[in-house]
């Protein structure tokens, strides 16, 4: 190996490692304004501003959400900033979701990360979004204190995917399976919608399903093959049932309310559980991770805990504070591309779609 690659690939990593790096983080990729500042992996703090404007439309407005972006990213850094007891001047790069997500959104954390790194003169470092879900596990502090070793299996599931991936390091990840339509949390926010619940509907199902029978009803559940999902036929089929049952009885869903959340949640945790176990037999690996906003789902960690017992599982569910959408994890994945020396050109531009 020439004596470059030897500094670049191990010496350089080792060295950085041992040193003080400090990351800002920013996440705009949907409604949560978010910044977060890292001492190496361990968060020194996370601010979040939440965007409770578009409650009232019963989902994301994108121009709304980009609005509110701009309004907050400013004091939502400088909070961060204060939080950590640095300076701007101490920082060493600030990494930023670079997609997928709502473009309008990327744009204001992208630009503000480019003009404040510009202003530092430090380097900037994209991130995709789903990777940071996955090196989430990664962040240290009081609630988080050991991580997978790699490689393991994450379940990412948030509002807009659903992947099994193989994860090798912190940027080599292999997409194992994923949805060919709706992601869970879509599943869970369509399905609390039609039973009139309030937007985000996924953490108001999970409080309903733990005072109902997840037995009650049943749903079919899709046959798709090999390791991906599919939750379109799910919604369709939950939606005509309630109206065939609405037509015999108009109070069946406030009657049955609970029991509808538990047996969907049954189901949709069901259909994840099963490819989970598939990945888990068809690549030998036990420890398993979840990921992304669903993983906050009380039923979906019940059962992995479950199935851990049964298979002798090493399992990592993330603390709640870093399943939904945190700026902690993007400045995770930055320090690990700090680490590589992976910087971004002041010409990057967000994309909305893609994997990685
Ligand atoms: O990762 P995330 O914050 O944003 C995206 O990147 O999509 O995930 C949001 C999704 C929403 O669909 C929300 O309903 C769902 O996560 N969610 C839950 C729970 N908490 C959040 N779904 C089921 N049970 C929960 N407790
Ligand atoms: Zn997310």
């Amino acid at each position: 190996m020439p004596r470059n690659n030897f500094f670049f690939i191990f010496l350089r990593p080792l060295l950085l490692s041992k040193m003080s790096i400090y990351i800002l983080g920013i996440e705009s990729s949907c409604d949560d304004t978010s910044a977060a500042v890292l001492h190496n992996t361990r968060m020194l703090s996370s601010v979040i501003a939440n965007q409770e404007v578009h409650q009232k439309f019963g989902g994301v407005v994108p121009e709304l959400a980009s609005r509110a972006h701009q309004q907050n990213i400013i004091p939502v850094v400088e909070v961060a900033l204060q939080k950590a007891k640095i300076t701007k001047n101490q920082l060493s790069a600030i990494a930023f979701t670079r997609g997928p997500g709502l473009l309008g959104s990327l744009l204001v954390g992208t630009s503000f990360a480019k003009a404040f790194a510009m202003g530092l003169n430090i380097p900037i470092i994209e991130v995709n979004h789903l990777k940071a879900h996955i090196l989430s596990h990664f962040v240290r502090d009081e609630s988080q204190d050991s991580h997978p070793e790699f490689p393991f299996l994450c379940l990412t599931v948030s509002g807009g995917h659903t992947q099994i991936v193989k994860v090798n390091s912190p940027s080599e990840m292999e997409i194992l399976g994923k949805t060919i339509d709706d992601a869970a949390g879509e599943a869970f926010d369509k399905a609390a919608k039609i039973m009139g619940l309030p937007y985000p509907g996924g953490p108001e199902v999970d409080k309903l399903a733990k005072i109902g029978n997840p037995l009650a009803f049943t749903f079919p559940e899709p046959r798709i093959g090999n390791l991906d999902y599919s939750f379109s036929g799910l919604k369709t089929s939950f939606l005509y049932f309630l109206r065939d049952r609405l037509k015999e009885e108009d109070d069946f869903i406030e009657k049955h309310r609970a029991d509808l959340a538990a047996s969907i949640q049954h189901t949709i945790i069901s259909i994840l559980m099963k490819k989970l176990k598939l990945a888990v037999k068809q690549t030998g690996l036990n420890q398993i991770a979840i990921a992304g906003g669903v993983s906050a789902n009380s039923g979906l960690r019940d059962a992995i805990e479950k199935e851990a017992t049964l298979s002798g599982w090493k399992t990592f569910l993330p603390p709640f504070k870093y399943t939904t959408d945190n700026a902690a994890m993007i400045a995770v994945a930055g320090y690990f591309k700090y680490l590589n020396g992976e910087f971004a050109p002041q010409s990057i531009t967000p994309y909305a779609r893609g994997g990685f």
